[in-house]
Parts: structure tokens; C-alpha cells; sequence
């Protein structure tokens, strides 16, 4: 049986609501049910066009509060849960890292306890047919590489921020309800995204926010730190290829070969805006070195060949009509970054980069 209704949550945030538009694109027959608690990553504009598109369920809660994952569960009987919620940004774990425990790791063991409840007979010791559990993870589990090498699913788990040691948690735990019951479980660990409808605290759409106003661009340390960036709709399509076809038990990791050393990200954005803009101030001048981040890993690289081979997955988009298409919609969409770079936008960045 083809796998069509999807448990989404944190389906309002950056990737899920890619996510969703993916799905709704894709597949006529699927059922989508997004459950998000709106924090200030969540943002119901990212899913406007879908709202009265009959596939598509918005639920506003928390992932912890699991009496109302019980009922989500019992009222439309998912095939598959896939886990984007989360407390997404490396520098606020830093700043407050029990919340990151709480949504991250607690979150995701209670929508693991929630889905056994649910999909597992303990008598019997069986569990449903064509159910499954999705983690949407991340390569900053491993940690740091080198110069050389690249991250496989058999790295071990070596994370150097209170986020990605809370991803590693919960990685650990999702394996755990394998391990332990049985649970069809899947595990993914992506690159770092880029694309429309990610908020301006990480690099790429704070560049462009601040680069159109001319303010200082942000660049940690010497800015030679290399991260392997992947077009969002490449990591949902490679999600949408795992819910269906990956192996119970499985972990994935999701990257396109993709490495930059984020200065020339930095320089990439700047170059384009200027050209689109025809804004001459917007130029490299703008670069800002500034404190760098603790315990900053020095490189990701994703080695992508197991999903590839397993399932046939490969990237489409060039990282240069990546950014192309990422730039043209945040330009397109001035409204949209206007509306969530106001009021604790405002004091998040003071907080974050004053005296920095
Ligand atoms: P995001 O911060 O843009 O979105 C997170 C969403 O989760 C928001 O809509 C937020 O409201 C929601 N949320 C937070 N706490 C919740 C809770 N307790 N209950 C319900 N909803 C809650 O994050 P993103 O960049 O879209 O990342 C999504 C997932 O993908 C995360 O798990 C992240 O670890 C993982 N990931 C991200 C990247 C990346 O480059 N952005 C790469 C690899 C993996
Ligand atoms: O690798 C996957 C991860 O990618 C995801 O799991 C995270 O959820 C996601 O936030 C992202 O983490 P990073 O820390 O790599 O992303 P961020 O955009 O915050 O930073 C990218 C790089 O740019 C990193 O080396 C830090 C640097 N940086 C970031 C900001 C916000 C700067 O130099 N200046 C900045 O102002």
C-alpha cells in the first residue's frame, strides 16, 4: 500500500513547510496533517496558499503535549510521522540549552512513546502494517571533520553544541525504540538548507536581510568554516524518498557534495544582490568579522552514497540556481522578511551580535 497520510510536525517552520508544498505538488491522493506549535520559527504565511487545500490539516501544539498527539494519532491514523520540530538555531543553544532539551530530546521521546501506544500490539508483540517513524536529523551529530573525508552513516556520534548533542539524544533514543520494540523507525541527516522561507537567523537569509539594508555582514571567526549546502526541496524529496523506500532501522545521510567555506557564501550573496539590485553599496566592504562562534565545527561533508545507491536519490539543483531561486524569492517576498524581522527579531539580534 502506497504510503499517503503524513503526520508533519514542525510543519510551519523552514523545512517542513517545504516539505509540505513538496508533498501537496507531488502526490494528488496524500493526506497531509501539520501539527507546529508556532514558536517564533513558525510562521503560518510559509503555508498561506495551502491553508484551504483539502489534503493539507493545520493542528497548532506542541509536540510534548501528548495527549494531543495521542488524539492526532487515533483521528487520522498517520502511515508515517515525520519529525521536523525542533529548536533549530546553534547559537540560541547556546544561549539557553534547556530548551533544546526539552523540545528536542524530550519532544521527540514522547512522539516515539506516543507512536508505540498507538502502532504496537504488546501482547502480541507486533505492530501495524505500513507504519512508520521519520526523524529528520542533521550531519552536526557527527561534529567536526577535518580537511580530508567525508561523513558516513557509520561516524560516530560526536556533537560539540548543546543543539546538535540534543539531535544526538534524540537520535539515540529513536534507535533505542528500534532496538528495544522493534519500531519501524528511519533516521535522516542532512547538510545544512538553503532556499525560500528559512528566518534570518541562519547565514544565507540574514545576509540577504541585512546586505538589501546595507548593514554589516555578520562573518564568525576568519570565516573559513566549510558547510555543505543542499537546496531544501533536495532534502525533502530525499525524505519523501525515505518515508517510502528506506530500510526499517535505517539511518540516511542527505548532502549534495556541496562545500563552501562560508566566505564564499558571503561573497556569492553579495555579488548577486548587487547585480539584481544594481546597488553598488552593496559590496564586500559590508563583511564584518566578528567573535566566533564556541565550539564552532570546522567543516561538514556529507558522503551521500548510501541514500543514492539504496534509493536512488541525487540532488537537481545546482548550488548555483539554488541561490539563484533562494535570492529571487526573498526578493520577491519583502513582505515576508519585513514580518518576521520586527520586534524580537529586533532584541534577538542586539542580544546576539551587539559588542559581538
Ligand atoms: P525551523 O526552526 O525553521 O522550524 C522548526 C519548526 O518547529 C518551527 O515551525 C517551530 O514552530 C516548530 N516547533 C518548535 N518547537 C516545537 C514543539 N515543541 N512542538 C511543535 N512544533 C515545534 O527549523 P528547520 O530549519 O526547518 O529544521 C527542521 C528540522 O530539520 C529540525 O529538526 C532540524 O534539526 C533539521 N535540520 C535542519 C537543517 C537546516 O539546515 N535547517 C539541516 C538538517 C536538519
Ligand atoms: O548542518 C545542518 C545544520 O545547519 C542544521 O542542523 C541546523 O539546524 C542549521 O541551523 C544549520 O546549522 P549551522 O550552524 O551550520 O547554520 P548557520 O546558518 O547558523 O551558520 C552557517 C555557518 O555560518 C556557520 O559556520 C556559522 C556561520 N555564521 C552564521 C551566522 C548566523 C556566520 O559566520 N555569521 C552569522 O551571522
Amino acid at each position: 500500500m502506497e504510503m499517503q497520510t503524513f503526520l508533519v510536525t514542525g510543519c510551519a517552520g523552514f523545512i517542513g513547510s517545504n516539505f509540505v508544498h513538496y508533498m501537496l505538488e507531488k502526490y494528488p491522493g496524500v493526506r497531509l496533517v501539520g501539527l507546529d506549535k508556532l514558536t517564533y520559527a513558525g510562521n503560518l504565511e510559509n503555508l498561506a496558499d495551502v491553508e484551504n487545500d483539502a489534503r493539507y490539516t493545520f493542528v497548532q501544539g506542541d509536540i510534548c503535549d501528548k495527549a494531543l498527539v495521542e488524539e492526532l494519532l487515533r483521528r487520522h491514523d498517520p502511515d508515517c510521522v515525520v519529525n521536523f520540530a525542533a529548536e533549530s538555531h546553534v547559537d540560541r543553544s547556546i544561549k539557553n540549552p534547556e530548551l533544546f532539551v526539552k523540545t528536542n530530546v524530550e519532544g521527540t521521546v514522547d512522539l516515539l512513546q506516543c507512536c508505540k501506544d498507538a502502532w504496537y500490539d504488546a501482547a502480541a508483540k507486533t505492530w501495524k502494517a505500513g507504519k512508520k517513524y521519520l526523524q529528520v536529523s542533521t550531519d552536526e551529530v557527527y561534529g567536526a571533520l577535518g580537511p580530508e573525508g567525508y561523513f558516513t552513516e557509520a561516524t560516530p556520534l560526536c556533537p560539540h553544541s548543546p543543539y546538535s548533542a540534543s539531535k544526538a539524544a534524540a537520535d539515540l533514543f529513536v534507535m533505542a525504540f528500534h532496538d528495544t520494540y522493534g519500531m519501524p523507525v528511519n533516521i535522516t541527516r542532512c547538510s545544512n538548507n538553503y532556499g525560500p522561507c528559512q528566518f534570518p537567523e541562519k547565514l544565507i537569509p540574514l545576509l540577504i536581510n541585512n546586505a538589501r539594508q546595507h548593514k554589516a555582514l555578520p562573518v564568525y571567526g576568519d570565516g573559513m568554516q566549510v558547510r555543505d549546502w543542499l537546496y531544501v526541496r533536495d532534502h525533502c524529496k530525499a525524505i519523501d524518498a525515505v518515508a517510502r523506500a528506506g530500510r526499517e532501522g535505517e539511518v540516511y545521510n542527505i548532502g549534495g557534495h556541496n562545500e563552501r567555506p562560508n566566505l564564499f557564501i558571503v561573497k556569492t550573496v553579495i555579488a548577486q544582490l548587487r547585480e539584481r539590485l544594481g546597488d553598488g553599496a552593496i559590496s564586500e566592504a559590508l563583511i564584518t568579522h566578528v567573535a566566533d562562534r564556541p565550539g564552532h565545527d570546522r567543516r561538514y561533508g556529507i558522503d551521500p552514497a548510501k541514500i543514492r545507491h539504496d534509493l536512488g536519490w541525487y540532488p537537481e539543483t545546482p548550488f548555483e540556481k539554488g541561490i539563484a531561486l533562494t535570492i529571487d524569492w526573498y526578493l520577491a517576498n519583502p513582505g515576508w522578511m519585513a514580518g518576521v524581522t520586527s520586534g524580537e527579531y529586533l532584541k534577538y539580534y542586539e542580544q546576539m551580535y551587539k559588542n559581538r
